[in-house]
């Protein structure tokens, strides 16, 4: 019987492993494939599919892109980006694609739920050969590879990990607020305190942008008022959607929306972003994708823009990680192959995360040649709580994420009221 992992299940206990990333020799990071296909197939070029399609993501994607030139200078990069943040259009393009039996050698997806989905659907290979090959059982940390196997198998090779709680604030703005910027919020109403300030000082208190942040948004609430167990348990079944815990947060979720700027739905993430760093706004909550979008800016913290957990989410890390597969029926899986070893190899993941913000999934990564931000993430997945990201396809699948997105939606844009959101997310979430 196929056994069906969770998102939760595949992140649960990370947080007791060996991932802390240490300074130690590297593993397997010198490539032997030269693009021929020792895997049994075309290495001519690899279509590559993901949402890193313009500034900072595509920065990363090229500084992969660079090292998978020097690795398998045969093998020719098809970039087959498509834009919009978090895959929100990517994802519906993909499935028309799988299904038209057309995929693309390798696309990006997320570790977890969605990763499940697409398993469940007969749509991806077994890499686990690959594993053996490339040394990347013993690469990844042993916690990481058991829970991406799946029945024995491994259909995915992770590229990075992403921290989805971080919020993002500019000084310039607090300081003319009258807020001290270093000041940590240990809980919601604290930050409420400091929103209050920022609105009357006639900026923008907190920024977001279309339905996927606000569901960002709203998972970092949940953590913040149920806890990682409560939290986890929406997955698992264990924590009631019509709870009255589930209620206190969609109010202080609802309460936060109302800080927020009103051309929010016609904007993506970096344009959140931009508002902290053209100092329009006081706070954005935003996975650490937007680190890469600071650096990108020229902008250094703590002087230009500062971070910290959620409030209420200190010791938690909302989890994500990004990953390749080698879809059934990839036209060249010789390229497949090549750029998976690109992405999993020691140089491979350090240019790419020390360009996109995230982590190393290596646990040979040397935190030292990465950002101050960075290093505090490495540091704090290695000892906070793991729990698995939604609006990241970490924690649900596919289909409960888009019904969770539309009853988000329904309820910012005033199309539904607070106990009808509530009946919503519990529907969607039994997959009704
Ligand atoms: C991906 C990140 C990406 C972010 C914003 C997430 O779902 O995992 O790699 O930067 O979306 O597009």
């Amino acid at each position: 019987m196929r056994t069906r992992r969770t998102l939760m299940a595949v992140t649960a206990g990370l947080a007791a492993s060996t991932l802390l990333l240490t300074a130690c020799s590297s593993g397997d990071d010198n490539p032997s494939s030269d693009g021929s296909g020792a895997a049994g197939g075309d290495a001519s070029e690899v279509e590559v599919f993901t949402w890193w399609a313009s500034g900072s993501e595509k920065l990363g994607l090229d500084a992969l892109v660079k090292v998978f030139g020097e690795q398998h200078p045969d093998t020719e990069f098809i970039n087959g980006a498509v834009a919009g943040g978090a895959g929100s259009a990517a994802k519906d393009l993909l499935q028309t694609r799988l299904q038209a039996n057309d995929p693309p050698d390798t696309f990006q997806a997320h570790a977890g739920a969605e990763l499940q989905d697409y398993i469940d659907a007969g749509q991806l290979e077994d890499v686990s050969a690959l594993y053996k090959e490339f040394g990347l059982t013993d690469a990844f940390p042993k916690d990481l590879v058991d829970r991406l196997t799946v029945d024995g198998k491994i259909y995915s090779v992770p590229s990075n990990i992403h921290r989805a709680n971080v919020m993002w604030a500019s000084p310039a703005v607090l300081e003319g607020a009258g807020l001290d910027p270093a000041a940590k919020y240990d809980t919601l109403d604290d930050w409420f305190v400091a929103l209050d300030k920022v609105k009357a000082s006639g900026k923008t208190a907190l920024s977001v942008a279309t339905t996927w942040t606000q569901v960002n948004l709203l998972e970092t609430v949940l953590i913040a008022d149920l806890g990682a167990d409560g939290y986890s348990g929406l997955w698992d079944g264990s924590t009631d959607w019509n709870g009255s815990d589930v209620t206190k947060a969609l109010t202080d979720f609802e309460k936060l929306m109302s800080y927020t700027n009103t051309d929010r739905d016609g904007l993506d993430w970096p344009d959140a972003t931009q508002q902290i760093i053209d100092g329009q706004a006081g706070f954005n909550v935003m996975g650490d994708w937007a680190e890469a979008a600071f650096e990108e800016a020229g902008k250094k913290a703590p002087a230009d823009y500062t971070y910290q957990p959620v409030p209420g989410t200190d010791g938690i890390f909302d989890f994500l990680a990004d990953s390749f597969t080698l879809p059934v029926g990839a036209k060249h899986p010789g390229g497949t192959k090549a750029w998976l070893e690109t992405i999993s190899s020691a140089e491979g993941q350090t240019a790419f995360n020390k360009a996109k913000g995230s982590i190393p999934a290596r646990n040979d990564a040397k935190p030292e040649d990465f950002s101050e931000y960075q290093q505090t993430a490495i540091a704090s997945f290695g000892k906070d709580t793991i729990v698995s990201s939604l609006a990241h396809g970490a924690a649900a699948p596919v289909a409960t994420l888009n019904a969770i997105s539309d009853a988000t939606s329904k309820f910012t844009t005033g199309a539904s009221d607070l106990a009808q959101y509530q009946k919503d997310l519990a529907a969607a979430a039994a997959g009704k």
